[in-house]
Parts: structure tokens; C-alpha cells; sequence
């Protein structure tokens, strides 16, 4: 067993790699503090603003030690700015915001060094320091979504993600028989508050396709003229669907009679058999009742992903309760894409449903709200405050998440018409 402390030293480490990384590494000033998005932030917010909420939490709650910078909370509380009006905020710079972080990293790794992992409730099993992990990663997630909406240059490679075995076969869907299961934990030591408490739910049998809707079965859909059909759109989606113009996915364009897209700079032909990604909640939804089929439900999407049928019990994750490795689930950003449906089987749940984990962000029909027993902890502004405001559920994680970010428990949520998030969804059906 490593010692807690390195290993959570080793998480804060390889979450500002990933930060440096995505900013000050690769762009200069002008493309930092540009905004690429009036739904996103100037890159350069996110650095400072993961450092700020490292400062209030480590260095000043969990750390009881003086503030590196008194003046500067105010305008790196996302409450306070909204993302459009940020860069004209008086942002520290990108050297500046690189030296803020770099002091205030310094200072939260002597308070590791000195913190009690037990009995306090904040620093219990170094709850504080993975809530900050967690949180550095979900902005490196953000600012990957900002380099897909960037233009100019490409700055950003990977190595190809991995691809199904030629000849592969699975069942289209699977039976998830009825009965309860425990969803949500109240052990996994970094789980968040919306994740808590553990408790039965009662889930009537449904079937589930074993991998995600891919490229060419959604360009099926366009094919059928479905972004033509307001039969197959929630009204509120149609109306979305026809004031932004959307024709297809985030980034698709016709080239011939192809379908291509753009990833990070590059155009290249649609890869047919990577799931689809960049699909609002709407476009999911009328994707799914074109197909005859529905979103599955946050409750179906965590049984599936969860309950052993051997055992009645839940697991940590689909293939069991170790942690992630590359041959289970493509995250962290390895990739930068989304690995072909079929590829990881390794990674399948009992039932053999697939690529649960990791890939694209899977979109639910279900809205956001505190499981029975609920408490926010440590604050209301992380999950409290969204429940019941419109958000519909991704589960899972997306190729960019990073796995201290990625439970099979870990919920996230955003607007239905939402898509510059790496978001998929697969389909499940009524028995
Ligand atoms: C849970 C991903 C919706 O990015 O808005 C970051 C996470 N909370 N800073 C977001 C979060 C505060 C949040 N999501
Ligand atoms: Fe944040």
C-alpha cells in the first residue's frame, strides 16, 4: 500500500499537469485570456480558479493558514461572474495566474504533510484534498471542451483510441431483471455529497443496449431527415433545435456525401464507429424516440452499471471494485476521443454491458435532485443549489475525465440544450 499522503499528492500532481498542460504550456497571453465561447470561460479563469478554490479549501479551511491572496476571491467565485462577462474581469494574467497556483500548490502540499487523515470529517481519509483533485479535473475537462470550440491552430495531439477487435459480435441490449438495488455509496471515501447517502431503489426490469449509440447509427437518423421531423422532438427541443440551427452534432459538416467533423482544429471524416459525441439532451431524446426506444433513467443507468447479480451487491465499478485501468475504460484524456463501441470489453458489467465508464458522458431522462438523506457537504454551491433547475444527468465520465473524477457512483448534470460537453447517451427499452 502506498501512503495516503503520496498518493494524493501523486492526484494533485497529475491534475495541474493536465492544467499547465492546457494553458500556459501551449497558448500565449492573447489565446488565454481570449474568450473562444460566450458559454466558457477565458482559459486563464480556470487556472486561477482551480488555484483560488485550492487556496480557500487547503490552504485556508483545511490548512487554518494565512490566504496567499486576499483580494482575488471575489473574482474567481463563479457565482458572482457569469462565464460571458469574465474576460472583461481584471484577471490576474497568465504568468501571474501560473505563480498564484504554483505558491498556493506549495503551501496545500505542507498542509497534506500535517493534516490528520482521520477524525476530522474534512480531512478524513483526505476527503478535502480528493474534492479538490476532483474539482482541478472537472476544469481540465471544461478546458478541453474550450479547445474544441477554439479556433486557429491545432496545439493539441493524442495517440489513437483504442478500436474494436475486427469480427467483434455482442448482443444489441441486455435484461435487467426487477428488483431494488443499493444505489449511490456512503463509503467511498471521496464520493461527494450528491452521491450520498447509499440507499434501495426499486428498478423494474428493463433492457439496455450493451454499448453507446455510434456515429453511423445517428447518421441513420439524419439520413431519415430526423433533424427535419418535430414528430421525434420534445417541443422544447425543436424550439432549440430551430433558433440555434443545429443540422447534426456539434462540429459535423457535409463534405460530398459524407458526413466530416472537426476535432480540435482538424477536420477528418465522421469515424463510424466511435459513439457519437456533442449531442445535446434534446437531440439524445429525439434520437431515442426515433429509434423506438427511450434514455434510460439514472436509476437504470447505475443498476446496470452496478448490481451483481451473483451477489445482489453493488460494485464500485461495472467490472468489479478495482480501480480503473486502459484495457477497462478509455479516461483521463489519453486519447483526446472516445474509444470505438465494442473496443473494451475488459471493462463490461455482469450483465456485459460495456463502456459504462469512460468514452462520452451518457445522458439520463432524469432531473437532478438530492437522494433521500441527502446533506450538502462541504457546501451548498457545489450540488444543492442546481437540483431541480432544469439539469438533466450524465453518468459515467467522458475519455476526458480523469479517473479521480470517475465513480461509477459520480453524477454530473447540465442544461438539455447543452452539447460542448463530451456527451453521448445509449438506449433502453421497456420489457
Ligand atoms: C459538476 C461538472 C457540473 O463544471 O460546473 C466545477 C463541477 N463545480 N466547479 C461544473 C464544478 C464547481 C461542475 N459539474
Ligand atoms: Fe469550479
Amino acid at each position: 500500500m502506498t501512503d495516503p499522503r503520496q498518493r494524493i499528492a501523486a492526484d494533485l500532481e497529475r491534475a495541474r499537469r493536465r492544467s499547465e498542460a492546457l494553458t500556459t504550456d501551449l497558448l500565449d497571453t492573447d489565446e488565454l485570456t481570449a474568450q473562444h465561447s460566450p458559454i466558457m470561460s477565458p482559459l486563464v479563469w480556470d487556472l486561477a480558479h482551480v488555484g483560488n478554490q485550492e487556496e480557500l479549501w487547503l490552504v485556508r479551511d483545511a490548512g487554518g493558514r494565512e490566504p496567499v491572496r486576499h483580494d482575488i476571491d471575489d473574482l474567481y467565485d463563479a457565482f458572482k461572474h457569469p462565464r460571458k462577462d469574465r474576460p472583461a474581469l481584471p484577471l490576474l494574467d497568465p504568468a501571474q495566474s501560473l505563480a498564484y497556483t504554483r505558491e498556493v500548490r506549495r503551501k496545500a502540499l505542507e498542509v497534506l504533510e500535517a493534516a490528520p487523515l482521520e477524525g476530522h470529517r474534512l480531512t478524513a481519509d483526505g476527503f478535502v484534498f480528493g474534492m479538490i483533485v476532483q474539482h482541478e479535473q472537472q476544469h481540465v475537462e471544461t478546458m478541453l471542451a474550450t479547445h474544441q470550440l477554439r479556433t486557429g491552430p491545432p496545439v493539441l495531439d493524442a495517440p489513437p483510441a483504442p478500436r474494436a477487435a475486427p469480427g467483434h459480435s455482442r448482443p444489441r441490449d441486455v435484461l435487467v431483471p426487477g428488483g431494488s438495488f443499493s444505489m449511490g455509496t456512503s463509503v467511498e471515501p471521496w464520493a461527494l455529497d450528491n452521491e450520498r447517502p447509499a440507499h434501495r431503489v426499486h428498478v423494474p426490469a428493463f433492457r439496455i443496449d450493451t454499448v453507446p449509440v455510434a456515429n453511423r447509427d445517428y447518421w441513420a437518423f439524419l439520413a431519415d431527415g430526423g433533424y427535419a421531423d418535430p414528430r421525434w422532438w420534445a417541443p422544447a427541443g425543436w424550439e432549440q433545435r430551430v433558433r440555434a440551427g443545429w443540422e447534426a452534432p456539434m462540429d459535423w459538416f457535409r463534405e460530398g456525401d459524407g458526413w466530416w467533423r472537426r476535432r480540435f482544429g482538424r477536420p477528418e471524416p465522421v469515424p463510424p464507429d466511435e459513439p457519437v459525441q456533442h449531442v445535446s439532451w434534446y437531440e439524445a431524446d429525439a434520437y431515442a424516440r426515433w429509434a423506438g426506444a427511450r434514455l434510460p433513467t439514472e436509476a437504470e443507468w447505475e443498476k446496470a452499471a452496478r448490481w451483481d447479480p451473483a451477489t445482489g451487491r453493488s460494485r464500485r465499478y461495472p467490472w468489479g471494485d478495482e480501480d480503473p485501468t486502459p484495457q477497462r475504460a478509455n479516461l483521463g484524456g489519453a486519447h483526446l476521443g472516445p474509444a470505438e463501441v465494442g473496443a473494451l470489453p475488459a471493462g463490461a458489467s455482469p450483465l456485459g454491458v460495456q463502456q459504462l465508464i469512460g468514452d462520452v458522458w451518457e445522458w439520463l431522462s432524469s432531473d437532478f435532485r438530492g437522494y433521500p438523506g441527502f446533506e450538502a457537504y462541504p457546501y451548498e454551491e457545489y450540488s444543492k443549489v442546481f437540483f431541480g433547475g432544469g439539469y438533466r444527468m450524465l453518468r459515467g465520465g467522458s475519455w476526458a475525465t480523469d479517473p479521480a473524477a470517475c465513480r461509477a457512483t459520480f453524477r454530473n448534470w447540465d442544461l438539455p440544450i447543452r452539447r460542448q460537453i463530451f456527451t453521448g447517451f445509449r438506449l433502453a427499452r421497456d420489457v
